[in-house]
């Protein structure tokens, strides 16, 4: 797959969703701010949106090998970064979502019960492995 000219900004805007990702966790673990957590992650979901629909897709039509001979390792790299990023994504828009149809209530996600934090775990590993695997997909096409 030949890298597109909107291949290097997407890497950076990646690097800001990585760093709002981690930001975004470290205002719950570690300072308990519930009011800036949502707000955070609600940025980071509609930047990577943004970046799937815009870049990402259009990227992946070109990249699809003529047939299953044409396979390689960087194709493959692709398809584990892209069914993790899904499953990222699917959570985060469950969440974001979720908080924001409910009025924007500070426990209003479906993963702000205590019981329910794994959703919230599961989001952040996912995420952050997609997107430092993407990194890696980057390297691997220069
Ligand atoms: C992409 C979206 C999100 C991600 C990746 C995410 C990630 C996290 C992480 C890593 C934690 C810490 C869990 C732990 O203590 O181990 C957490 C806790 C929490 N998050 Fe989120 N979050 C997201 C969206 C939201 C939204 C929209 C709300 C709505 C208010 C929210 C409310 C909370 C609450 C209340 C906790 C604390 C749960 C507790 O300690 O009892 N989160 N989140």
């Amino acid at each position: 797959m030949a890298l597109s000219s909107l291949s290097l900004p997407n890497l950076v805007l990646q690097l800001i969703i990585l760093l709002l990702l981690v930001l975004g966790g470290a205002l719950m673990k570690f300072w308990k701010n519930l009011r800036l957590h949502p707000i955070v992650l609600t940025l980071a979901t509609v930047l990577n949106i943004a970046s799937v629909v815009l870049v990402m897709l259009p990227s992946t039509r070109r990249a699809l090998p003529g047939s299953w001979d044409n396979i390689d390792m960087a194709f493959g790299l692709l398809l584990v970064h892209h069914s993790i990023g899904l499953v990222a994504l699917a959570f985060s828009v469950v969440l974001v979502g979720g908080w924001l149809l409910s009025g924007r209530k500070p426990n209003g996600c479906p993963g702000s019960a205590k019981n329910k934090k794994w959703i919230m775990r599961i989001t952040f590993s996912t995420w952050a492995l997609s997107l430092i695997l993407g990194i890696f997909l980057y390297a691997a096409y220069l």
